[in-house]
């Protein structure tokens, strides 16, 4: 058997403590697969005290990260601290500099500076791996990196946050408002302390970024990707997209337009016969539509620290087997850069929520500005919002009225322009809810 894999893993949070569990149970196994025994050398995290599930007696303390990352008794570090700058960055820069392999799980610091550490990894003949940064468990960079090889991927999306996803699956069934459910994830340990980078879509779009760069072969830009959350969602919203045939999910999509690439993540309407309109609770998935593989959908676990260190795991696989892939799928020197297409010009139909003043030339005014853009409605439907409709007191003409529209495929320019004289004119009530449509197969 060729030398051991000594590891140096730095934090020991729930997935770090998961993949000490997973090395105790299968290590044997793995060395028997791979070819090479692995053993955890070095540890460290931030709190030394802390009462863990496993046996660090055999381990050498770190107090600093980046003294485990340039440590010789280890041949490869493994960061599992997150964020982007600080000590989790430099550590894995020293890791790099030392000649080590890196496998990460920060998704964060991918998005931030993924280009400069593909170079340098490059330039010091090891890999970096990151399997676990995107979708938990779902062997997503994997398929992307490695199976997609041979084929050009015209778009890639998902659904890649747990929290979002239980969220709006909670709402969806059982007629709740967003703040019950996100304090419902809250108290099951789903989203964070402070839930504002799921729910407002930054964590959805540190994984797209990734996905994108592989997909397309170009230099990672998170900040050039549309960012919408879901926190404006409301149960009428389901409601409406239930009795539409639609479902509404938080996506993030990347896909090739004639204009560059679009990146997005935004709530979107999707047919519920859509196998991803099936996915539920915390559960990821991810759809590839490539020339020859034509359609795949992976779904699985997308965070936990069993099904997180799984993926570390497989990264730790690829390394001990010699396999070396370039960090983005290619050498770095080779992603493009990145051409933006600008969102504004968006194609897709929309689902739109006013609360319209009801009164005569309401409907006809909002027909109208539609009909000065170019924007043909499928559908437009009137909903009493006060269901004791027989009370005279609640019918009184002026009363504000939800009104559905469904347009059909239009632009996002259009839209934004025809809302904006809408408000202008005066006939509705309250902040319009604009939720696009997403046509999946
Ligand atoms: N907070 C993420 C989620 C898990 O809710 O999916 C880690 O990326």
């Amino acid at each position: 058997m060729s030398e051991g894999l000594r590891i140096g893993l730095a934090g020991l949070g729930t997935v770090g403590a998961s993949l000490l569990q997973l090395i105790a149970r299968h290590g044997g196994e793995f060395a028997e697969r791979c070819g090479r025994p692995v053993t955890v050398t070095g540890i460290t995290a931030r709190d030394r005290g802390k009462q863990r599930p496993v046996d660090l007696s055999a381990m050498q303390w770190f107090d600093d990260p980046v003294a485990l990352a340039q440590d010789p008794g280890n041949n490869l570090f493994v960061e599992l601290i997150g964020g982007a700058g600080g000590v989790a960055e430099t550590a894995v820069r020293a890791a790099i500099e030392a000649g080590k392999h890196v496998v990460t799980a920060n998704k964060a610091m991918l998005a931030d500076c993924g280009q400069e550490l593909a170079e340098l990894a490059e330039a010091k003949g090891v890999s970096l791996n990151f399997e676990a940064a995107v979708a938990g468990g779902i062997p997503i960079v994997k398929v992307l990196r490695e199976a997609m090889a041979g084929n050009e991927v015209a778009r890639v999306f998902g659904i890649l946050n747990g929290t979002c996803n239980y969220i709006l699956t909670r709402m969806e069934d059982e007629g709740l408002d967003f703040a019950t459910c996100l304090a419902e994830a809250q108290r099951l340990g789903y989203a964070e302390a402070d839930p504002t980078f799921d729910i407002e879509g930054h964590d959805t779009a540190h994984k797209l970024a990734i996905l994108t760069a592989i997909a397309f072969g170009t230099r990672i830009d998170a900040k050039a990707i549309y960012v919408e959350g879901i926190s404006s969602i409301t149960p009428a919203d389901l409601e409406a997209a239930d009795e539409l045939g639609y479902r509404i999910k938080l996506l993030g999509v990347a896909s090739r337009t004639e204009t560059g690439i679009e990146q997005r993540v935004h709530p979107a309407m999707i047919p519920k016969s859509s196998v991803i309109a099936n996915v539920d609770g915390v559960t990821n998935a991810v759809a590839l539509e490539a020339d020859f593989a034509a359609q795949l959908v992976l779904s699985g676990p997308g965070a936990g620290g069993a099904a997180t260190a799984s993926a570390v795991m497989s990264d730790i696989a690829d390394i001990a087997r010699g396999s070396r892939v370039g960090t983005f799928g290619r050498p770095a020197s080779a992603l493009k850069p990145y051409k933006r297409a600008a969102m504004r010009a968006h194609a897709g139909g929309y689902y739109l929520r006013l609360t319209v003043y009801d009164r005569p030339g309401a409907f006809a005014a909002i027909a109208t500005r539609m009909a000065k853009h170019g924007i043909s409605l499928e559908s437009i439907v009137q909903r009493r919002r006060n269901p004791h409709a027989d009370a005279p007191e609640h019918l009184t003409p002026a009363a504000p009225q939800p009104v559905i529209l469904i347009t059909y495929e239009t632009t996002e320019d259009a839209i934004r322009a025809a809302l904006a004289e809408i408000i202008r004119d005066g006939h509705i009530a309250a902040q319009p809810q604009l939720i696009r449509i997403e046509p999946l197969g």
